[in-house]
């Protein structure tokens, strides 16, 4: 197996840009706080996405409704500090932009100044179409997001694959065309067949990340607790788990309990 070695220039909206004109992929995780963002982007990942998945796998709600901007701004702070190649992108979380565009901006402004983010990434086609333009006008890079949008699961009832039928295809093929004609850097399109992403790939020049959107887009992404194996009960399709950690951990943690309560830890070194 040949070890991918990362180029060491820091990555940029358009360096992403570039790299689908070569064909190179994508690799993108998610980062929620400094130890793990500093791993990550040591091994030479091209994109942290601080995504309101912290709301599931950080806070332990049941949706990523519940995370609030401020919890965003903490999270994409501490990753920030880590990082010195990667791009951070940095979810608007749910009620921080869908209010108007006003609001989506001063959201959008608040992330890139209180925590140093790279870029925003907001869910959503036509609807919020206005409040991605007004982002847009102060300089700030937003990434989209299509398909499966899990701050609309009240709306949807599952998190079941989307635009199956021809109808919300269509309609998912617009938004793509009008994210990209209104001037996002890429989008990120969530569990939808593998022939549609395929489509939007092909038909957009910007990069198309998919999260089981198959392997005809432009780079992947994935909620880094689960392909680590943090996270043990989420086992979707798509998901390749890299690492078994709960096993590792709970070794570790079940192993340093023995060594303290049998007091074989500390030993004559391990103290002053
Ligand atoms: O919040 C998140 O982790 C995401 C990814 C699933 C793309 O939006």
């Amino acid at each position: 197996m040949s070890v991918h070695q990362p180029n060491p220039k820091k990555v940029t909206t358009h360096r992403l840009l570039e790299m689908k004109q070569k064909g190179e992929k994508i690799a993108m995780l998610t980062a929620y706080d400094y130890s793990m963002a500093k791993l990550l982007d040591g091994a030479g990942i091209d994109v942290l996405l601080v995504g309101d998945s912290a709301s599931n796998v950080m806070a332990g709600h049941e949706t990523t409704l519940p995370i609030t901007l401020d919890q965003m701004i903490y999270h994409a702070a501490s990753v920030i500090r880590a990082v010195n190649r990667a791009l951070v992108v940095v979810d608007l979380p749910f009620g921080s932009y869908q209010g108007d565009s006003g609001e989506a901006l001063r959201s959008a402004i608040r992330i890139m100044k209180e925590a140093g983010a790279h870029a925003v990434k907001l869910e959503g086609g036509h609807e919020v179409k206005e409040s991605i333009a007004r982002i847009l006008t102060a300089g700030v890079p937003v990434m989209g997001h299509l398909g499966l949008t899990p701050q609309s699961i009240y709306k949807f009832g599952t998190y079941t694959v989307r635009a199956k039928q021809e109808a919300e295809a269509n309609k998912l093929l617009e938004d793509a065309h009008m994210l990209e004609q209104v001037g996002c850097f890429a989008i990120v399109l969530e569990k939808i067949p593998a022939k549609l992403a395929q489509q939007v790939a092909q038909a957009l020049s910007i990069p198309v990340i998919g999260i089981g959107a198959g392997g005809q887009v432009d780079g992947q992404v994935l909620v880094m607790q689960d392909m680590l194996g943090i996270t043990q009960a989420f086992q979707p399709r798509f998901l390749r788990r890299y690492a078994d950690l709960q096993a590792t951990i709970t070794d570790a943690v079940t192993h340093y309990i023995t060594d303290v309560k049998s007091k074989h830890f500390p030993n004559e070194q391990e103290q002053y």
